[in-house]
């Protein structure tokens, strides 16, 4: 059974001539921290890659610091605690899905980090999903024990809960967190996460446009140079 259809939304970041809005990604990292991360993984992202695009290498050092990661086995196999490093992977909140799945009611939240690219309508799918929930499933709706209606996923009946609620966060910048502000600064931070060189690439495109443009425009002038005196 397919959601109902998410609307489309003027996604700044997605157009072939914009980058991502550094600022929304910090207020969206901010989100991802202080709200998703206590059930969702985000396993693919390195802290380095934080650095110079929302953090600065101190930040990111401090903040890799806080968690603890395993040792490799020493000679006698014993593992030990060491503090993270920038080359270490966001940690999980759960040691496994067995007790993910414990703590969320056989529920198994998946990992965030390609969830804009694995899902069906991408970053208007999340967005609408975060912000979708009603205070009251409409009349006649069947809603499973332990499951929360939400029109926007499939079937309708989905695990996770609401999670924002406006003044959730105290954004740094003073931006007001509505909820729709906190999903939409989480949602481009999830799409940063899954692709997280668009920015480059637009900017080669962008640098490959003007090159090509300048040598049509050369190209252009040389005919007409060497073809004046035939005209
Ligand atoms: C599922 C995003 C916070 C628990 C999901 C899905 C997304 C998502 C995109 C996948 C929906 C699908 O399969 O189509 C987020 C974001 C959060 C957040 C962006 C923060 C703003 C949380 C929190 C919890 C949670 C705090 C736990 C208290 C779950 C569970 C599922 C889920 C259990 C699986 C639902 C199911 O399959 O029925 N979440 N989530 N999420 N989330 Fe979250």
């Amino acid at each position: 059974e397919e959601g109902l259809h998410p609307s489309q939304y003027p996604w700044e970041h997605a157009k072939w001539n914009k980058t991502f809005d550094h600022q929304a990604l910090r207020r969206g990292f901010q989100v991802y921290r202080e709200v998703c991360a206590s059930c969702h993984s985000l396993s693919r992202v390195p802290w380095r890659d934080f650095v110079g695009v929302m953090h600065t290498v101190d930040e990111m050092k401090a903040m890799a610091e806080e968690n603890e990661y395993d040792t490799e086995p020493n000679d006698e196999g014993e593992i030990e605690k060491r503090p993270g490093k920038l080359s270490d992977y966001m940690p999980a909140p759960y040691k496994n899905d067995e007790a993910a799945r414990a703590a969320n009611n056989g529920a198994l939240p998946p990992d965030l980090s390609l969830i804009v690219k694995a899902r069906h309508g991408g970053c208007n799918y999340i967005f609408s999903l975060l912000t979708g929930y009603p205070d009251e499933p409409p009349a006649g709706a069947s809603v499973q024990e332990g499951l929360n209606f939400n029109p926007y996923f499939p079937g309708t009946g989905i695990a996770m809960a609401r999670v924002l609620f406006d003044g959730l966060v105290e954004y740094e910048d003073g931006t007001p967190a509505t909820t729709s502000q906190m999903a939409k600064d989480v949602v481009e931070f999830l799409n940063w996460a899954a692709e997280p060189e668009m920015d480059e690439r637009k900017k080669m495109g962008m640098k490959a446009l003007a090159l090509s443009a300048g040598l049509f425009a050369i190209s252009v002038w040389v005919k007409r140079y060497k073809w004046a005196a035939i005209k």
